[in-house]
C-alpha cells in the first residue's frame, strides 16, 4: 500500500490517480474524508498508516517544518518503509524557501530510504489568473522579465509515482522543471492562444504588501529572486525519471485550464 498525504491538493490528487492507474493500493490522507470520492483500490484515512512507501506533502507556508516533522515521526512509528518528500526548487542551496529545509534534513536523517522532489513553479499557479481574465483586467506580473522552467504538476505526480513504486531512487534529489523557460508575459500569450482570447500583463514590482503577512518575507525574497533571473533553471530530471520529455505549459493549459 502507498500512503499519499496532501491527497486532496494539486499534486496529491494527481498522484492518487496515477498510482491507482498503475494498479497500486492507495491510502489517501485528508483532514476531511468527505472531500474524496470512493474509488476501487482507494482507502481514505485521517491518520498516517503503515505503508510500503509514503508521499509527504505539507501545504505551502511557515507551518511546513512542523507538519513535515510530525508526518515523518508518525510515518516511522507506523512502520512506513520509504518516504518521498515534496520540497521546492532552490531548497536549501540558495538559502531561500527555508520552510522545506528542516523537513529535507529530517528525511535524510530518518534511517528510511528517501527521495526528495524539488519542483519549480507549477503551471497550475496560473489558475489564479482566472478572475482577471474573466474581468478583462491585465495580469499583475511581479516577475518582470524573470523566467522560470514552469512544470506541469502532472509530471511532478508522475515522478512521485515512480519514486514511490520503482527501484533506483533512494537518496536522490530531483529538481523538476518543464522543458523551457517562460516569463509571465510568455505564459499569458500562450494561455491567450489556447483560450482564443486576449490576455495582457502589467509589471508590478514586488512589495511586502502583495503577500499575506505570515509569508511576506519568504514570498518577497522569492519574487525578487525570480525577477532577477535567479530561478531561470531547466533540468533533465523529469526526463531522466519518466523516460520522456516533460509536458509544456501550453499543453497543460490546453488540457487543464478552465476559465470557469
Ligand atoms: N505552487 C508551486 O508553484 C510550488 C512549487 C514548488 C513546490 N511547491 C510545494 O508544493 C506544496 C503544495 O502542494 P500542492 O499545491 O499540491 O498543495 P495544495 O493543492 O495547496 O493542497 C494542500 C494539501 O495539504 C493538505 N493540508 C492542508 N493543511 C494541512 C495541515 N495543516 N496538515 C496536513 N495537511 C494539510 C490539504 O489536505 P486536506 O485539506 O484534505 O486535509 C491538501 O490536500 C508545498 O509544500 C509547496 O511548498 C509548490
Amino acid at each position: 500500500m502507498i500512503l499519499v498525504t496532501g491527497a486532496t491538493g494539486t499534486i496529491g490528487s494527481a498522484l492518487v490517480g496515477e498510482l491507482l492507474a498503475r494498479g497500486e493500493e492507495v491510502t489517501a490522507l485528508t483532514r476531511d474524508p468527505a472531500k474524496i470520492e470512493p474509488r476501487p483500490g482507494l482507502t481514505v484515512t485521517t491518520e498516517i498508516r503503515k505503508a510500503r512507501a509514503a508521499f509527504l506533502l505539507a501545504p505551502a507556508g511557515p507551518a511546513i517544518p512542523g507538519i513535515d516533522r510530525a508526518f515523518l515521526r508518525q510515518a516511522i512509528e507506523a512502520g512506513v518503509e520509504r518516504v518521498v518528500k515534496l520540497s521546492a526548487i532552490a531548497t536549501p542551496d540558495a538559502g531561500l524557501n527555508t520552510w522545506h529545509a528542516p523537513g529535507e534534513e529530517a528525511i535524510r536523517d530518518s534511517g528510511r530510504p528517501w527521495t526528495i522532489l524539488r519542483p519549480t513553479t507549477f503551471a497550475s499557479n496560473t489558475l489564479a489568473w482566472r478572475d482577471d481574465i474573466r474581468a478583462g483586467r491585465p495580469i499583475p506580473n511581479i516577475s518582470g522579465a524573470g523566467r522560470q522552467g514552469v512544470v506541469d504538476p502532472r509530471d511532478v505526480a508522475a515522478v512521485a509515482a515512480e519514486a514511490l513504486t520503482t527501484a533506483g531512487h533512494d537518496g536522490q534529489v530531483y529538481t523538476l522543471t518543464g522543458p523551457e523557460l517562460l516569463g509571465v508575459p510568455e505564459q499569458a500569450a500562450q494561455l491567450a492562444e489556447v483560450l482564443g482570447t486576449t490576455i495582457t500583463t502589467v509589471d508590478v514590482p514586488p512589495a511586502r504588501e502583495h503577500f499575506p503577512p505570515e509569508i511576506a518575507d519568504m514570498a518577497l525574497a522569492g519574487a525578487l529572486l525570480v525577477r532577477a533571473g535567479g530561478n531561470a533553471i531547466v533540468t533533465a530530471d523529469v526526463e531522466k525519471v519518466l523516460g520522456r520529455r516533460p509536458g509544456s505549459y501550453r499543453a497543460w493549459a490546453a488540457d487543464c485550464f478552465r476559465a470557469g
